[in-house]
């Protein structure tokens, strides 16, 4: 015999197949058939379908990464399958703390589960779920432990933008007000460097390894900075509480990896990598703007000058948030031998969610 659940388990299967129909058809389906409370707030607003179509996209491309760090620097097992890790790079990992391996299990854990949910939940709304799989066209690193399979971002020739790490320690300044803070790691904020081996001749010797694994350890907290500014900029502009609601919630573990990832980046060793002048310099020989243990976000501006500094995110200003990510990420050099038609997608994913407004 059918219990109630079963019953409405069946409806809610009925309800969700009729949503593929069309955006359209489900808002009245819905009103006549009383919605299971999850789609209380009924259809989604374009507006709202293309944040969260672009916040799908820079899930499953922030995945993609994460997934290439961990098959060789994580912890291998059925919870993130694939890699079989390589003990050298792990090793090297950590040194920033001998957590690391799980730390970057976890991100990549999570991560999965970002841009499946927000599929799940557009799916379920009858909008088009993002899919790039046809853009795993990039070659995975050859070092021992990386699946050799197509990727969608390239972790071999990374310029790491560390601004971030001046930012959070700034009290006068703010890129919502226009400034620019300076960087911790300024060699790699220029040229080329991977983040992990591209193959077994990168495994030595020791302190090009070690240089690899600390620009990795700045890498993870310049991918989730990203993800902290995002979530905020973005959730400004959405109408359904419900949606608001998944920024709200997703937006701040970002923040959580970010905060982790900053105190382990403090821990990279000072070095210059002999293969090819890459300096890391001692973080903690030049004042408080570059202090290691300052991971606290310091109160700076916000909003408007007249206020009292305010410990914040930042930046958090909404217009163009997306097309600034997706640049941010281009000039990080993870798209690095993409097609042009990847790029015309994700812009066109950013533009659509830059051009969603409150109510819209
Ligand atoms: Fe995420």
């Amino acid at each position: 015999m059918e219990t109630t659940e079963q019953h409405l388990d069946t409806r809610r299967a009925f309800l969700l197949k009729g949503a593929a129909v069309g955006a359209g058809a489900i808002g009245a389906g819905r009103l006549l058939a009383d919605p299971p409370a999850a789609s209380a707030s009924g259809g989604l607003t374009p507006g709202d379908a293309a944040i969260l179509q672009f916040l799908a996209a820079a899930e499953i491309l922030e995945t993609d990464a994460w997934q290439q760090y961990n098959e060789l620097g994580g912890i291998q097992d059925s919870e993130v399958p694939g890699g079989s890790g390589n003990p050298a790079y792990t090793d090297a990992l950590s040194v920033l703390d001998s957590d690391m391996a799980q730390y970057i299990h976890d991100n990549t854990d999570d991560e999965f589960t970002h841009f499946t949910f927000i599929n799940a939940y557009l799916k379920a709304h009858g909008v088009e779920t993002v899919n790039l799989d046809k853009f795993r066209t990039l070659p995975s690193s050859t070092a021992t432990g990386a699946q050799q399979i197509g990727r969608l971002t390239n972790l071999m020739r990374l310029t790491v933008d560390t601004s971030w790490w001046t930012r959070y320690r700034s009290d006068s300044q703010n890129p919502d007000f226009g400034d620019t803070l300076p960087q911790a790691i300024p060699d790699l904020a220029t040229g080329q460097h991977p983040a992990i081996p591209r193959s077994n001749a990168d495994l030595t010797p020791s302190k090009h390894l070690q240089a690899i694994a600390n620009t990795a350890g700045f890498h993870f907290a310049f991918i989730e900075q990203g993800g902290t500014s995002l979530y905020p900029s973005l959730a400004q502009r959405v109408t359904h509480t419900e949606v608001l609601r998944i920024l709200l919630s997703i937006g701040p573990t970002e923040t959580m990896h970010f905060q982790t990832w900053q105190d382990k980046a403090g821990n990279a060793p000072p070095l210059t990598d002999p293969t090819n002048g890459l300096v890391f310099p001692d973080l903690n020989a030049d004042g408080e703007l570059l202090q290691t243990n300052l991971i606290m976000p310091e109160p700076t501006i916000f909003l408007d000058r007249k206020f009292p500094v305010c410990s914040i995110i930042r930046p958090t200003h909404t217009e163009g948030a997306a097309m600034g990510a997706v640049k941010a990420l281009t000039a990080n050099g993870l798209f690095i031998g993409q097609s042009p038609e990847f790029f015309a997608v994700l812009t066109g994913l950013a533009r659509a969610a830059d051009a969603a407004r409150h109510g819209s």
